[in-house]
């Protein structure tokens, strides 16, 4: 879960104040960036309170009963703030907007009439438009769960660089959306829709733009980022690993990475581009849900457990030293003894740097949720504690591999204790590293530096600055 908490306040005219919370997934955190960026176009400045907001939005999650849950009682809480706010003669419009939304449409409406709109994850470019009509009382079009025609990036003005800069030198960039796999668990091609792909100059335009703001690590997303087939602009299609040579020939730019893929569509000039394409983090993200043949059948993944072995194979052929995450669900329905064992053991034959796992939760649509969820909640519980033990251990065993290390961090702000600065090693792992009083902690962000790892952190690593990196820094190499 994450919010977003730019607080812009300040300004004399007593502007709108909006507050957005937002669920899920990181293309929902990145859409709740650009529906920032929307609003502040619109007059509004960010508010870290809902108390303060005259626009609430909620951006939601579906994905599992627990992520869609939350929305209902987040609500519940809002409808008293808003009651409060208008006993004060203020008025407080409250937004659903995210995968729940879309989802759930009109229903939202019927069990909370405090909503005053609806707005699907491919609909919010028109958020302005839904706004005014809340404002004027006009309950006709509060829900848009269209899959519009325009396209949504199109429409959505481009956001300004010190909105870019003040996120820091990571950020994200929507390069695809929506899924046609069809995963028997998922709600994704029901809430994202069809898989569509941005135009590769499109793509290249709005990293130039957020290079020029000071980005400097740029993680490509897409719900299956990997299938990505932009149009190139040549009359033809580009692929992941052409797009990424696009990218990488922006000067300033100097990681990028991508997230969330399918093992079937990870290509050979994809696990070639982690060998050939410096600018291709070793990092990869390749969820395979279960190592059980069986399930993997029943959960509609198309492909089996060794096709997922050998894409390891080759990816690790490509890059050895590469940090492999993935997704897991435990209790699956049929899903038996044999079959999670067979989940472990992948995971031990794979050695991953980290990973997330799940119970499964039926969802509404879906096809696996039209058959028993057979397998007994305490069961589910029991799997993932067996599987997030052996994880962490992995993760512990990957991280305890780089002490010792010298690694290129990339700084993005300041640690949470004085005197640090923290970063992102290329495996994507924090790092926290001590500023040496002579130098502004200002003076690293942005900046690319080696350090040594030298402790391990229970979710990080900390280090020191390599030997000349400190005065290097002072103000002027890169
Ligand atoms: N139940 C549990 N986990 C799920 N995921 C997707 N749908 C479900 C579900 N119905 C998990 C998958 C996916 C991740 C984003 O969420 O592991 O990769
Ligand atoms: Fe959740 Fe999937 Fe929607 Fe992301 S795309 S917010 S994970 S339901």
């Amino acid at each position: 879960m994450t919010k977003l908490d730019t607080d812009l306040s300040g300004s004399p005219d007593a502007p709108r104040r909006a507050h957005i919370k937002s669920y899920g997934c990181q293309m929902n955190v990145h859409d709740a960036e650009r529906m920032a960026d929307l609003l502040a176009g619109e007059g509004y400045v960010m508010t870290e309170e809902a108390e303060n907001a005259d626009l609430v939005i909620l951006n939601t999650c579906h994905i599992r009963e627990k992520a869609a849950e939350k929305v209902y009682s987040e609500l519940g809480r809002l409808r008293v703030t808003k009651e409060q706010r208008a006993a004060d003669g203020r008025t407080t419009l409250i937004a659903v907007a995210g995968c729940v939304a879309q989802a759930e449409g009109g229903e939202i409406m019927k069990r909370q009439p405090n909503v005053d709109i609806v707005v699907g994850p491919q609909s919010y470019h028109r958020l302005p438009g839904l706004i005014a009509r809340a404002e004027a009382r006009d309950r006709r079009g509060a829900i848009d769960t269209e899959f519009p025609e325009e396209d949504k990036f199109t429409a959505l003005p481009k956001p300004e660089a010190k909105r870019l800069m003040a996120r820091g030198p990571s950020a994200f960039l929507t390069v695809q959306e929506g899924c046609d796999k069809f995963c028997s668990f998922c709600v994704v091609p029901f809430t994202r829709g069809a898989e569509t792909s941005r135009p590769v100059a499109a793509i290249v335009e709005e990293a130039r733009a957020m290079v020029e703001a000071g980005v400097r690590d740029i993680m490509l997303l897409g719900q299956n980022v990997n299938a990505y087939h932009g149009d190139d602009g040549k009359g033809g299609t580009a692929d992941l690993a052409r797009l990424f040579d696009r990218l990488s020939a922006i000067d300033g730019l100097a990681r990028l990475r991508y997230a969330t893929s399918h093992p079937r569509d990870m290509n050979a000039a994809l696990i070639a581009a982690h060998r050939d394409n410096p600018k291709v983090m070793p990092y990869l993200h390749l969820p395979v849900q279960s190592g059980s043949d069986r399930v993997l059948k029943a959960m509609n993944r198309r492909h089996t457990r060794d096709f997922y072995l050998r894409i390891i194979d080759e990816v690790r052929a490509a890059r050895p030293d590469i940090a492999l995450t993935s997704d897991f669900i435990t209790g699956f329905p049929g899903e038996t003894d044999a079959d999670f064992e067979d989940t472990m053991d992948l995971v031990r034959q794979v050695g991953f740097a980290s990973a997330y796992s799940f119970k499964y939760s039926p969802r509404p649509g879906t096809k696996s949720a039209e058959g028993e969820d057979s397998v007994p909640e305490s069961v589910k519980s029991d799997r993932l504690l067996a599987l997030q033990a052996l994880i962490v251990a992995q993760q512990t065993a990957f991280n305890a591999a780089c002490l010792g290390r010298r690694m290129p961090v990339l700084f993005e702000k300041a640690g949470r204790f004085p005197g640090q600065a923290s970063g992102k090693s290329p495996y994507l792992q924090a790092v926290n590293v001590e500023i040496p009083a002579e130098n502004a902690i200002s003076d690293f962000i942005g900046r690319i530096v080696d350090v040594d790892i030298s402790e391990l952190a229970s979710n990080s690593l900390r280090g020191k600055l390599a030997e000349g990196q400190s005065s290097a820094v002072g103000g002027k190499a890169a």
